[in-house]
């Protein structure tokens, strides 16, 4: 089915709009077969899928982005491959290698090219991996069938606000995830975890949940779509925790961040030096940076503020970010592939 693409670019939320095609493939008998191309938004799945039952899954987060000049780019994808193959490690599923994902991915994107925003709109392809188990268990044990797709939407930003500055919520009490639990590899099961804590948040004006660590609530661990940062006298601060999603974002803004002279400090970040920052943000592939303004603490009511403004280290890093995903900026570390033929 050919779907009509009279979109109003500017206005996209970031939400699901249908699209042309997705793509599939299957793993069974130990090994993927060939990819197939659907033009139907469903899924027909064992009733007893491990991925129904027992959270068997894991998915990805990356966009394709229109450049100024015409061209479409992916960015850094290889890492979303290992990370996604690392969720895979983390919860027993088959691994996706990575050459069938970047051929999955870069055909998807193609197959509906006509839902790429145009450059300037700020809108862009995001690109959605999934992987989960498709074979039946009623033990809880792995599956012995697997089944990845792929499906594009194009999407705004993430937060409303676009890039302009974000109450959030520090929360302690609810945990997204436990120290030797599954914190680290993005699973469905923990943003299940992280839903109430979410909904309360918006519920209370606030763009996101910021979690603590689980066990001692004393360090900032990440905002419930995205990682956290501070600026403090030309320093870039992310925690280190093994309980956050490993972000490609924050990995790529650090060393922007350095490229630009700053100093660069990823380590716990205990929960009173969030009075001392400068600048504050939350970063990621859908919220790309979205500057905070204020931080309050659910507990307590304590404020931590930061400008109404957008602060000049989070605009720098940003406008650089994009700039390299959009063609903008030289891309000194090879970070983006063009996608040819679209
Ligand atoms: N943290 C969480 C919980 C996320 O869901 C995401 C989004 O993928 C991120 C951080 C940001 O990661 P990335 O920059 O790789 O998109
Ligand atoms: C992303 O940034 O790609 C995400 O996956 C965040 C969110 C939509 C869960």
């Amino acid at each position: 089915m050919e779907r009509k693409s009279n979109i109003d670019w500017g206005s996209l939320p970031f939400g699901y709009s249908p699209t042309d095609y997705n793509i599939r493939a299957t793993f069974k008998d130990g090994k993927w077969g060939k990819p197939e191309v659907s033009d139907s938004e469903y899924i027909q799945v064992h009733m007893a899928a491990t991925g129904l039952h027992y959270g068997q899954e894991a998915f990805e987060g990356l966009k394709a982005y229109r450049g100024a000049d015409g061209k479409v780019r992916l960015f850094r994808w290889q890492e979303n491959a290992k990370r996604m193959r690392n969720s895979a490690r983390g919860i027993l599923m088959a691994e996706v290698p990575e050459g069938l994902f970047g051929e999955m991915i870069k055909e998807v994107v193609k197959r509906n090219a006509k839902y790429i925003p145009p450059y300037g709109t700020g809108a862009t392809l995001y690109v959605r991996p999934l992987l989960f188990g498709s074979g039946p268990q009623v033990g809880v044990k792995p599956a012995e069938e697997y089944t990845f797709m792929v499906f594009v939407t194009p999407v705004g930003p993430y937060f409303k606000e676009g890039f302009h500055p974000v109450a959030v919520e520090l929360v302690h009490d609810f945990d997204r995830a436990a120290p030797q639990g599954t914190g680290r590899f993005k699973v469905g099961g923990n943003y299940a975890a992280g839903m109430q804590a979410s909904e309360r948040a918006h519920q209370g004006g606030f763009a996101s949940v910021l979690f603590l660590d689980a066990i001692e609530k004393k360090y900032i661990d990440e905002a419930g779509p995205a990682n956290f940062f501070g600026v403090k006298n030309n320093t870039y601060i992310t925690p280190k925790s093994n309980t956050i999603l490993p972000s490609i974002t924050n990995m790529s803004l650090i060393q922007i961040a350095r490229d630009l002279g700053l100093t660069t400090e990823r380590r716990r970040v205990p929960v009173e030096e969030l009075e001392t920052f400068e600048e504050a943000g939350a970063c990621g592939t859908a919220a790309i940076i979205s500057p905070i303004k204020k931080i309050v603490d659910h507990d307590t009511g304590r404020v931590y503020e930061y400008g109404e403004e957008a602060g000049p280290v989070s605009t720098k890093l940003y406008h650089q970010l994009r700039g390299i995903q959009e063609g903008t900026v030289e891309d000194v570390h090879g970070w983006t592939e063009v996608i040819e033929g679209v």
